[in-house]
């Protein structure tokens, strides 16, 4: 099936069009798509188009404006149009075509968002974290945001290749190495084998403040691995498995899965090229016996004049840049991608300007373009919980099983309340279910790059923008059609006549939903379209009330159970793209 144009694509269009007719053709060559007016009573979408030509010509935009507009052919999803203001050109829809548009979008495989990257691979770099620890709530945000990127991407018909560049290497297993060889417990490690490594990591810790000769032992130890001793490689790799099988249980419990898994150590082999290069093209220096990359004074990026890059440190050992390098050449050659997502906190930036800047210079330095690729390092901000919000084990760190674990217990009691009737094996299954989005959406909701601060109480609101709410508000949907005993699937919708300004508000935040899906993908911005479906559920709850959808007779008015599929289907497009799958029943 072809793609379903979304109403801000078409609207455009048709302005354009016009404004050709009009003898302004090759005037502007952007065209910026129409938006939602913020006020119905200027109609439903409008376009500044004229605005910009009447700019880009010196005349009077208005005067444009009346021109496109006598040029403007009859549309059927157009009811009126009116010239407004400086040159805005306003739109008054027809309800009863953009339910039949909506229609149409959600029955197409593609739920009617523009397929943007149909041609394009991008790489998405998240969650990554560090093994031989468990995952603790630091490495949730990079795992939440990222996936919600990667199901974004999807949606907009990217091929995404999500990569969980975990940190496999290092001085870590030096130190591991040693307590391993002290202290194992080896019932313990039996019984719970990741909780026995963190056991003697964090032993270490304690032994060598005691005792300094240990940490040469574990430099040693560290040494050896990276000679190739095999003993020691023995060790690493098992140390590798253990984290990784502890990490894909909180992976499949939040509905996260990686295309590849290519850590750091997957590198090794090319550093020390990586380094050769960078000092023969003059780009990287020596410097008391390492090697670094020194950003002059006047480079064109501020944030990184007068910073060294370390790439390779005195005793030979590279760095977590040098690293960056090798991959970022590495994914050029295995994906041609069109865009790189670095998925980090905010701490990174600097690391990662650094790294795209000093792979810039290398790659022209080389006559190669840097053109075909975007870099993006998508940071996002700090997660933080209240004050005795959780009882915390020993240490202050929060692991992530034990804040998923909370949430689902918050979320039981909450649907304990709410949903009474239904029988517990079922409640159970909600409360993982609510639990686990509840804790993605509050994570998704804001602003990436905010603080994000949990408050249990907010997050499972049953009438906040939440997943609760959201979840209850699809259930509803679902519940109606149930009630009335249709099928969904086989349903006409095409019968969905809005006339009640209630419905008509509904069934135009319906038709915008592709958009926003669209716009959220590029901004890296998940929280718009949770702001969306948090406007859509208020706009479905004020419908409901204003208008009957089961008559007294227990008979459905068709043209409003239509609009109720519809916006199910919307909340189950929706919910996916953000991780959270839609239950039937709550
Ligand atoms: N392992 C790193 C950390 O825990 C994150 C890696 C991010 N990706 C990258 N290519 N540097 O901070």
């Amino acid at each position: 099936m072809s793609q379903v144009p979304t109403l801000a694509a078409l609207l455009s269009q048709l302005v354009v069009d016009a404004a050709d007719r009009a003898g302004h053709a090759g005037v502007l060559d952007t065209v910026e798509p129409a938006t939602p007016t913020n006020n119905p009573k200027f109609g439903d979408y409008q376009s500044n188009h004229a605005f910009r030509l009447g700019k880009a010509l010196r005349t009077n935009p208005r005067k444009v404006a009346e021109t496109v507009k006598s040029e403007l052919t009859d549309h059927p999803l157009v009811d009126r149009i009116d010239v407004a203001g400086p040159g805005f050109i306003n739109f008054h829809l027809n309800p009863t075509a953009v339910a039949a548009h909506v229609a149409l979008q959600t029955a197409s495989s593609t739920a009617g968002i523009p397929q943007a990257g149909a041609n394009h691979t991008v790489v998405i770099d998240y969650s990554s974290p560090n093994v031989a620890k468990r995952m603790h709530i630091g490495h949730m945000r990079s795992t939440i945001i990222g996936n919600a990127f990667h199901r974004l991407y999807e949606a907009c018909g990217w091929t995404v290749v999500a990569d969980n560049h975990i940190g496999d290497w290092g001085t870590q297993f030096g130190k591991l190495i040693v307590s391993w060889h002290k202290d194992l417990d080896k019932e313990r490690f039996a019984a719970d084998p990741i909780a026995e490594l963190e056991r003697l990591y964090v032993a270490f810790g304690t032994w060598a403040e005691e005792d300094p000769s240990l940490a040469d032992a574990a430099r040693a130890e560290t040494a050896k691995l990276q000679a190739g001793d095999e003993d020691n490689t023995r060790l690493w790799k098992t140390f590798i498995e253990i984290s990784l099988r502890e990490f894909e249980s909180v992976y499949q419990r939040l509905g996260v899965e990686f295309d590849v898994t290519l850590g750091e150590s997957f590198y090794n082999d090319a550093l020390p090229g990586v380094v050769d290069s960078l000092l023969d093209a003059g780009i990287a220096i020596e410097d008391d016996s390492a090697v670094i990359i020194d950003f002059p004074e006047d480079h064109p990026v501020r944030a990184v004049r007068n910073r060294k890059l370390v790439i390779r440190k005195s005793d030979g050992a590279f760095l977590y840049g040098t690293t960056d390098l090798a991959t970022l050449e590495y994914r050029l050659k295995e994906w041609s991608p069109r865009e790189i997502v670095y998925v980090t906190d905010g701490r990174q930036q600097l690391h990662f300007t650094q790294v795209f800047e000093a792979w810039k210079t290398w790659r022209t330095s080389r006559g190669l373009s840097t053109d075909d690729v975007a870099l993006r390092h998508s940071w996002f901000g700090t997660l933080k919980l209240p004050q005795g919000s959780m009882s915390t084990r020993k240490g202050n760190v929060i692991r992530l099983v034990d804040l998923l674990d909370e949430a689902v217990s918050r979320s039981r009691a909450v649907i304990d309340a709410k949903s009474s009737d239904l029988p517990d094996h079922e409640r159970a299954a909600i409360a993982e279910a609510v639990g686990i989005g509840s804790v993605r959406y509050a994570d998704l909701s804001q602003n990436p790059q905010s603080d994000v601060i949990f408050d249990w109480d907010r997050m499972l609101s049953l009438d906040g923008n939440t997943a609760v709410f959201l979840l209850y508000s699809a259930a509803r949907c679902f519940s109606i059609l149930r009630k009335v005993g249709v099928d969904a699937s086989t349903l006409d919708l095409s019968v969905a006549a809005p006339e009640h300004p209630r419905e008509r508000e509904l069934v135009l935040a319906l038709a915008r939903f592709p958009e926003v899906v669209a716009i959220a993908r590029q901004s890296h911005r998940p929280n718009l379209l949770c702001d969306h479906l948090f406007e859509t559920a208020q706009r479905l709850n004020r419908f409901y009330a204003a208008c009957r959808v089961i008559q007294k007779d227990g008979i459905a008015d068709p043209s409003r159970l239509a609009l109720v599929a519809l916006t199910g289907r919307v909340f189950r497009s929706g919910l996916s793209v953000l991780g959270i799958p839609v239950l039937e029943r709550m």
